[in-house]
C-alpha cells in the first residue's frame, strides 16, 4: 500500500515571495523604479520606503511622475526595468508574482481612491461599494454588512439605494472610498482624491484618512496638488522630473534596514 500521494512529497511553492522588513513594519519598499514610454524616461530611479500605519503625500508639477509611480507602487502598472529594480507591499515582492496572484493580492492588500471616483453608474452606492467584496467572493449578506457599516461611518447611511448621479460630488468620493475599504485593504493609493471637490468636501475628506488610519490603522500614499493635505501627511514626498526629490529616511526606518 502506497502511504501518501506523489503530490505530498512537493512542498507547495509560496505564491508570495517574503521581504525581511527587519525591526520595523515596513508597507512600502522601492528600489529603483524607473519607467520609460518608448524613449522618454518617466521614472528615472524611484527609491522609497513608507512605513506601516504612516500617512504619505507626494506632491509635484504636472506630468513630474506622480500618478505612474503611483500606479506602479499600486500594482496597477509594472516598473520597466523589473530585473534591476524592486518592489515589495506589506512584505510581498510583488513584481515575482504572477498576474493570477497579483491581482489576488491587489484585491485583498490594496485600495485606491481616483479623483473622478469611477463608481459603476449602473449600480446603487451599496452595490459599488460591495463589488470589490464580490471579486474577493466573500458572501452577499456579509458584504452587505460591511459595505452598509462602512457607509454608515462615512455618514451615508440615507444613501444606500442611491444611484452615482443621484449623490453629490463629496458623497459620491465617500462612496469610493467605502469601496476601497472594503476589505480591508493594508494600505490606500489616493491619486488626487479631492482634487474634484469643493473646499469643505475636501475638508471633510482630508479629515476622514487621519480618522481612518487611527481606527484601522492603514497606511495612506496621497498624490496631491492641495497644498493643506500635502502638508497635514506625516511626510510629504516631492517629485521633480521623475525623481523624489526629499526621499531622505528617518534614521529609524534607516537603521530598521541597514542594521
Ligand atoms: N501611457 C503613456 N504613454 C506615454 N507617455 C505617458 C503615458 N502616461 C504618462 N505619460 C507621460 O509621463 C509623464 C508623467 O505622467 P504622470 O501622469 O505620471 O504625471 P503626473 O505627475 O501625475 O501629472 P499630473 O499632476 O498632471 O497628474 C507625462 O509627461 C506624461 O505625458
Ligand atoms: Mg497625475
Amino acid at each position: 500500500m502506497i502511504p501518501f500521494q506523489l503530490n505530498d512529497l512537493i512542498l507547495p511553492c509560496p505564491p508570495y515571495c517574503l521581504i525581511s522588513t527587519h525591526k520595523i513594519s515596513l508597507m512600502i519598499k522601492a528600489t529603483n523604479i524607473q519607467k520609460f514610454y518608448g524613449d522618454l524616461q518617466v521614472l528615472k530611479g524611484v527609491n522609497l520606503h513608507i512605513k506601516k500605519g504612516e500617512i504619505v503625500s507626494i506632491v509635484g508639477a504636472s506630468g513630474a511622475g506622480k500618478t505612474t509611480l503611483l500606479q506602479i507602487l499600486g500594482t496597477l502598472d509594472v516598473q520597466t526595468n523589473k530585473k534591476d529594480s524592486m518592489l515589495a507591499v506589506n512584505g510581498i515582492e510583488v513584481t515575482a508574482l504572477s498576474d493570477k496572484n497579483m491581482a489576488k493580492f491587489r484585491n485583498e492588500h490594496i485600495g485606491f481612491i481616483f479623483q473622478f471616483h469611477q463608481l459603476l453608474p449602473e449600480f446603487t452606492a451599496l452595490e459599488n461599494v460591495c463589488i470589490p467584496a464580490f471579486i474577493k467572493k466573500t458572501n452577499r449578506n456579509e458584504a452587505e454588512k460591511k459595505a452598509r457599516e462602512l457607509l454608515d461611518f462615512l455618514g451615508l447611511s440615507h444613501r444606500y439605494d442611491h444611484k452615482p448621479n443621484e449623490l453629490s460630488g463629496g458623497e459620491q468620493q465617500r462612496v469610493a472610498v467605502a469601496r476601497a475599504l472594503i476589505n480591508n485593504p493594508s494600505i490606500i493609493f489616493a491619486d488626487e482624491p479631492s482634487g474634484n471637490l469643493d473646499s469643505e468636501s475636501a475638508d471633510t475628506l482630508h479629515k476622514l484618512f487621519f480618522e481612518l488610519r487611527d481606527k484601522f490603522g492603514q497606511t495612506f500614499v496621497i498624490v496631491t496638488h492641495n497644498q493643506q493635505l500635502a502638508d497635514l501627511a506625516d511626510r510629504k514626498l516631492i517629485m521633480v522630473d521623475g525623481r523624489i526629490t526629499n526621499s531622505k529616511i528617518s534614521r529609524q526606518i534607516e537603521s530598521a534596514i541597514n542594521p
